[in-house]
């Protein structure tokens, strides 16, 4: 979600998606989306994070689940993420509490 890293080394940078659509869309649309509606994106954030189910973060991810539970409407919210990709659309998986 950062476009300074998003194309760089670590991330899509030495592969043919650094020119791909994700990138485009976090160094365009997504920086404009933080700029209408300060905080929607850090939810989104917490809510992709806390996907990993990560023993370590498991309190935090408990303490932040209602802004975690906002991310995920975000997320799959036709405006943003869904135009593209799906979340959580397929019965059956689980859903960390
Ligand atoms: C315009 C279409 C589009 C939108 C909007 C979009 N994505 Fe993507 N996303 C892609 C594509 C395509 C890829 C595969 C890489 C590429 O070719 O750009 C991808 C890759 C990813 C990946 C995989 C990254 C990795 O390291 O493997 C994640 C996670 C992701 N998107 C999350 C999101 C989230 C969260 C949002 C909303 C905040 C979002 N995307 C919005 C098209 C989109």
């Amino acid at each position: 979600m950062d476009p300074q890293r998003i194309a760089g080394p670590n991330y899509f940078g030495n592969t043919s998606h650094k020119d791909g659509d994700m990138v485009h869309f976090v160094s365009d649309d997504l920086q404009a989306w933080r700029k209408e509606k300060p905080g929607e994106v850090e939810k989104v954030i917490l809510a992709l994070s806390a996907e990993a189910g990560l023993p370590a973060q498991a309190e935090l991810d408990k303490q932040d689940r209602k802004q975690i539970a906002q991310g995920r409407k975000l997320i799959q919210d036709e405006e943003h993420c869904a135009q593209c990709h799906t979340f959580r659309a397929r019965e059956g998986i689980p859903r960390p509490t």
